[in-house]
């Protein structure tokens, strides 16, 4: 028996996808997977969607495949682009990197005689016009110092040292080294052990005596009072809400059909050579889904968790399944209304909670929790939680600090951003949905608003994509909403649901930056699309390397489609812009990025009029 066609993506399911393909003759002896997920457009047959790397044509083929007919659905070839760095790649390029003689004499110089006690990070190299990679998958390894095996790498950069793996070769064609810098003299370590601890925390422990209130069946489908939905992880993407829906009175109601983290980038300011090529695009070069770690509770989770496990496929077609990598739990999140009434002296209060189901991706030095919560009230919020090790620099005395930041003596981080940008493809009460920009503008004084108080809400209808394409503004409490004009509440009005942005920038790079070619989507917070399967990934399917000639969101919106009254996708890009402090280093606290959707004439009054009064509170 296949799989539910939303179920989880299975070990078994693996084998069977690679054992299919091969069978077919797809596969050769230079064929790797690059991205084996499920394929959600068929709700009718389980579909698998991979894609193969085959090195010496430097072809990629994206084939979708079904396990309930056993046939391949789609075979469409691309020329031209590169995949992922495969994750059997990583550690032999830094095997070669640490191989290599001219590595060697390039760290002797800085003192360093013993090049196996280097930390090399290969970095997707991005795409700077260097005429030396064109043509080539390469990896720009980076080096640290680790002068014992579990220092913190990164307290000691090996700045200026950029060593270029051809990875379908796999051997350094080329080493630039703009160094020396000195070496930092401290190891800046955090673990257990290095640190004394506080002694003043006293235990906190979180208890349902009777368990959760949400249930778990057919592996992902997860109900939580009123709320249902299924959760993917997807190689590329991390963590998918898929059919999110709110019942209401017996009557379930689609709201939003799949919702993900389609790309982030991650541009740095720094304008040293061995800084300004670092323009991370962490879900598409590296596939978030695989970096996906094990949770343990008590450490990552706290209280009654219920874990998934995930599986993702190694480049050889083997399985790899993580346990324990997607978490939900229940959290209490303070009140959810409240009114003391003055004239009886009584109180009605209620107490709100959250449904959490989150995962922890793990990006070379930086972490990423991505966290989705489902409110009593109908409010559906995705937050990244940010942390890890900021990207460091060498800093020797008089060296320009305008780009970067002293976290430590010797130790700088670049100017940085992070930039997520969310895919919603809305299903308000139905397929058929309309976008509109809300800003709130103040009328002129005089005539009918004589004492210049005026200002009210204006709704604009996005009838296209061009028109769409626009930035958080809070000088006009600027939002958007999604209504559905063919259902309608209590009051006549359109039932929709509201983004409320975050407060954020978007991209710093100069607009004729090669970057922002690359990650067009970057460039505006707020796009919205006729929903097509084809556009999934802002930035294209295949961002290594890639050209910065405007792939995705910019491309697709040319077009300028009708939006109105059709299936639609709306498109947020939001984040941080992170100037270092000193308190982001050795380990960076939690930083949090994030964006809610709120019911705005979904229901026909509060939602959470219904929640128990806690017994002993009236
Ligand atoms: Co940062």
């Amino acid at each position: 028996m296949t799989a539910h066609p939303l179920a989880l993506l299975s070990a078994s399911e693996i084998v069977e996808t690679v054992d299919l393909v091969t069978t077919k003759g797809l596969v050769g002896d230079d064929t790797t997977f690059r991205r084996v997920a499920v394929d959600e457009s068929d709700l009718a047959e389980r579909r698998i969607e991979v894609w193969l790397y085959h090195r010496q044509s430097k072809r990629i083929d994206e084939l979708v495949v079904s396990l309930t007919t056993g046939e391949v659905v789609s075979n469409l070839t691309v020329e031209g682009m590169r995949p992922q760095i495969g994750f059997a790649e990583i550690p032999r390029a830094m095997a070669v990197v640490k191989d290599d003689p001219r590595v060697a004499e390039a760290v002797a110089r800085r003192g360093i005689t013993d090049p196996q006690k280097l930390q090399i990070d290969p970095w997707p190299t991005g795409n700077m016009g260097l005429e030396h990679e064109r043509g080539r998958r390469v990896a720009r390894c980076i080096a640290f110092y680790r002068e014992e095996d579990d220092d913190n790498g990164y307290a000691r950069p090996i700045d200026g040292l950029m060593a270029f793996v051809d990875l379908d070769l796999m051997e350094v064609y080329r080493i630039d080294d703009i160094g020396p810098w000195p070496l930092a003299a401290e190891t800046s370590n955090y673990s257990a052990g290095t640190v004394a601890a506080r002694t003043d925390v006293a235990p906190l422990e979180i208890t349902q005596p009777e368990g959760p209130s949400f249930t778990v069946t057919d592996g992902n489908h997860i109900h939580w009072q009123n709320w249902d939905v299924r959760v993917l992880l997807d190689h590329t993407e991390g963590l998918v809400l898929h059919s999110l829906a709110w019942t209401d009175d017996g009557r379930r109601r689609p709201i939003m059909r799949r919702a993900s983290l389609a790309e982030m980038v991650v541009p740095y300011g720094e304008i040293r050579e061995s800084q300004a090529f670092k323009n991370a695009l962490d879900v598409g070069e590296i596939g978030l889904g695989r970096c996906v770690n094990s949770l343990r509770l008590g450490c990552d989770c706290l209280g009654d968790i219920t874990y998934l496990d995930a599986t993702w496929c190694f480049d050889d077609g083997t399985p790899v399944v993580v346990d324990q990598a997607i978490c939900i739990h229940e959290e209490d999140f303070g009140i959810a209304w409240k009114h003391t009434d003055s004239h009886t002296g009584t109180s009605e209060v209620r107490r709100s909670r959250r449904l959490v189901i989150s995962s922890i991706f793990t990006v070379g030095n930086y972490d990423y929790g991505l966290f989705w919560y489902l409110y009593v009230d109908g409010t559906i919020q995705m937050e990244i939680k940010l942390t890890g090790i900021v990207t460091t620099q060498s800093h020797a005395p008089g060296d320009d600090l305008s780009y970067a930041a002293l976290v430590a003596p010797e130790v700088a981080a670049p100017i940085h951003q992070h930039l997520f940008c969310a895919r919603f493809d809305m299903e308000v009460d139905g397929a058929r949905n309309t976008a509109y920009r809300v800003d709130v503008e103040p009328d002129p004084p005089g005539g009918r608003n004589p004492h210049g108080n005026a200002f009210r809400a204006v709704a604009t209808r996005l009838e296209r994509e061009q028109q769409a394409i626009d930035v958080v503004d809070p000088s006009k409490a600027r939002t958007w909403r999604v209504v559905n004009e063919g259902v309608t509440n209590r009051l006549g009005q359109p039932t929709g649901f509201k983004l409320l942005p975050a407060d954020t920038s978007t991209l710093f790079p100069a607009d004729s930056s090669r970057i922002a070619g690359r990650a067009g989507f970057a460039t505006s917070n707020i796009w919205v699309t006729p929903t097509s399967g084809d556009e999934r990934f802002p930035a294209g399917n295949h961002v290594t390397q890639s050209a910065p000639e405007g792939q995705g969101l910019p491309a697709w919106t040319e077009a300028d489609r009708p939006l109105a009254d059709t299936d639609i996708t709306v498109w947020h890009t939001f984040g941080l812009t992170h100037s270092a402090r000193p308190e982001d280093y050795p380990v960076m606290p939690v930083e949090y990025a994030r964006c809610t959707w709120v019911p705005f004439g979904f229901f026909d009054c509060n939602p959470a009029l219904d929640l128990p009064a806690p017994d002993h509170c009236h």
